[in-house]
């Protein structure tokens, strides 16, 4: 058997284990989290859920995935058998390779935004030009093909183009190995990463007042409402974003740790891991974006922003902050490539459990592995971002990026506290360690923490913000004849002819499609001329209805070239996405019924090999 492969130094374990957690969650997740869930409020909950199962799922995954490592195992179906034994271990275990595989499927598209960002910033393709505005909502939604227009992008091919980078970015490092791949990989993107930190914190600190100050920001994250706290879904989000940030409940973790040598100080690793991350976020998570926000569009703003979501202040907010100081590209970079780094040194993290499995379990060279994991990366992403305006994306977060990470984490606590044994357990955690944990968390991992997770789980099943099965899309189809920027706050009339629309969907099955002729006129008036639409559409929404929409989105529109009006086409499409959603699950179950059938096929190799 092939020697098992090993981390090459403690300061790249340690630089890997961090770029593992650093992620999008620190910079972009935790900002939005916090704003969307009162600002100071969030952070008791957040700070309760770290000790209550944050820290103790860290410790517990590095316990676990050395022990496994020990045996020649670096992922759970594995690890799990080693720890419990009884057939159903390892199939319990193949959560921990279908739920990183899957998550990694869309994370992935995700970094490879941030680096065809990046390379927007350095080209100046999102800075506004002569007779080029750049509207940066409208933009971001074409790039996903989430628009009724392609004035910037005629299809997905830049988006497709930057993800095949990215996934060969990330082959290329997985296919290196261990030392010579991620490790290296992390001693070079980590301390960058903590560089452009740096650079954007002070350029954000620096920037002086305009609608309000960088200070503004920081109260806003740091005052704390405590009304909030009395509401569930603070501590629903407060728990899902430990888990996110922490990269705990995939099994990625503990793969990482399965590398280290068996007298490793993994209490001091695991400690620094969470340490490390919850300095980035907290720190550089609450300096960039949130500040940035309030000096731009003022304290006020500062929800509204927060609650269009983590990809808008990413994608939309930052930039549009951005290209109004000097250095748009040079800022504008650097906060992008902040991003990728984040993400590429996580994306590595959650792919190696598969190549891993396959190296160890399957017999595959760690060459043939990348391959194989490549070109299922690369196939799985397609449905994702061909679909995304159908909630494919989303569909994909849900399952695995939320429900799933508390099921494994549960099982997890219970095969180590419970079957494993406690006892036994803070003597693996302790092996080798100079740092001694608290001995009270030995107590918080058995009664606490299992009581937590169950909790979480409960709240979230009980409460499931399941991505919407219909849609209803607009914007202004030919961007020459008007190229100006809009905005609108939505009223609850919105939102009720939204519904009429929605029934209308539900009952045709299909998408429907309208096209209105607007005019604008320079005092901010606007008047619909002629609105045609698919006769389904149509039923629900005729011209006088369509202006009443209109009326009731409270529509801005900045008209920058003249004061004088303008004549638009607004496209509109009502999508019904509860087909593809149902694709998605059948992606999802595929993946599952596949890793069974691969493990109950190796474990019964492994006793009767084959002759
Ligand atoms: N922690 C990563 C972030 O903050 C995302 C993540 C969640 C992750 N679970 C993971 C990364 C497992 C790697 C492995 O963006």
């Amino acid at each position: 058997m092939a020697e098992k492969e090993r981390w090459g130094s403690r300061i790249g374990l340690v630089l890997a284990a961090a770029g593992n957690a650093v992620g999008i969650g620190n910079l972009l997740r935790f900002p939005s989290q916090a704003a969307n869930n009162g600002g100071g409020a969030f952070m008791i909950p957040y700070l309760v859920c770290l000790l209550v199962f944050g820290l103790p799922m860290m410790w517990i995954a590095w316990s676990v995935g050395r022990y496994g490592g020990k045996h020649g195992h670096s992922t759970l179906p594995g690890m799990f058998d080693k720890m419990w034994k009884n057939p159903a271990s390892k199939y319990l275990g193949v959560l921990g390779l279908a739920l990183p595989l899957l998550f990694c499927l869309y994370y992935t598209y995700i970094e490879a935004w941030c680096l065809s960002y990046a390379w927007f910033s350095l080209t100046g393709q999102i800075v506004d030009k002569p007779g080029y505005t750049v509207d940066l909502a409208v933009f971001y939604n074409e790039y996903l093909g989430n628009a009724t227009s392609h004035s910037y992008f005629p299809n997905l091919g830049t988006a497709l183009t930057f993800l095949l980078i990215t996934i060969t970015l990330n082959i290329w490092v997985l296919g290196r190995g261990i030392a010579k791949g991620i490790e290296l990989l992390a001693k070079i993107a980590m301390p960058a990463l903590l560089l452009f930190c740096l650079l954007l914190s002070i350029r954000v600190l620096t920037l002086g007042k305009l609608e309000g100050t960088a200070l503004d920001g920081l109260n806003f994250l740091y005052t704390p409402d405590f009304t909030r706290l009395k509401d569930p879904n603070t501590w629903m989000a407060a728990a899902g974003q430990i888990f996110f940030t922490l990269s705990i409940g995939f099994g990625a973790m503990e793969c990482y740790a399965s590398y280290v040598r068996s007298k490793e100080d993994i209490a001091l690793a695991g400690t620094t891991t969470a340490a490390t991350n919850e300095f980035v976020e907290v720190i550089f998570g609450s300096m960039i974006a949130i500040p940035a926000a309030a000096i731009f569009f003022g304290p006020a703003m500062i929800t509204t922003i927060a609650s269009t979501g983590s990809f808008s202040i990413g994608m939309i907010s930052m930039p549009e902050i951005l290209r109004h100081f000097p250095l748009l590209k040079f800022f504008g970079t650097i906060w992008f490539l902040l991003l990728f780094f984040a993400a590429f040194t996580s994306s590595v993290a959650v792919c190696q459990p598969i190549i891993a499995f396959l190296q160890d379990e399957v017999k595959l060279s760690r060459k043939a592995a990348s391959a194989i994991v490549g070109m299922i990366w690369f196939l799985g992403t397609i449905p994702i971002m061909f679909f995304y305006k159908y909630g494919v994306f989303d569909e994909f977060d849900y399952w695995a990026g939320t429900i799933g990470l508390v099921i494994v984490a549960i099982v997890e606590v219970i095969i180590f506290a419970y079957i494993f044994g406690v006892d036994r357990g803070w003597k693996e955690l302790h092996e080798g360690a100079f740092i001694k944990i608290p001995k009270i968390f030995k107590f918080i991992i058995k009664y606490v923490t299992p009581v937590a997770l169950i909790g979480v789980f409960i709240g979230w099943a009980s409460n499931p913000s399941v991505p919407a099965d219909k849609a209803l899309l607009w914007n202004v189809a030919d961007r020459s004849s008007y190229p100006g920027k809009f905005s609108s706050t939505p009223t609850d009339e919105t939102t009720q002819i939204q519904s009429r629309v929605y029934d209308a969907l539900g009952k045709v099955k299909r998408d429907l499609t309208g096209w209105a002729e607007v005019e604008l006129s320079a005092d901010g008036a606007i008047r619909v001329i002629d609105f045609t639409a698919d006769s389904s559409l149509r039923a629900v929404m005729d011209d006088q209805v369509f202006q009443q929409w209109l009326a009731s989105q409270n529509f801005r529109y900045e008209v920058n070239r003249q004061t004088a009006a303008a004549s638009i086409t607004i496209g509109v499409e009502a999508l019904y996405r509860t087909p593809y959603i149902w694709l998605a699950r059948m992606i999802m179950i595929f993946f599952f019924v596949l890793f069974l059938f691969l493990i109950g096929t190796v474990w019964r190799q492994r006793h009767h090999p084959a002759a």
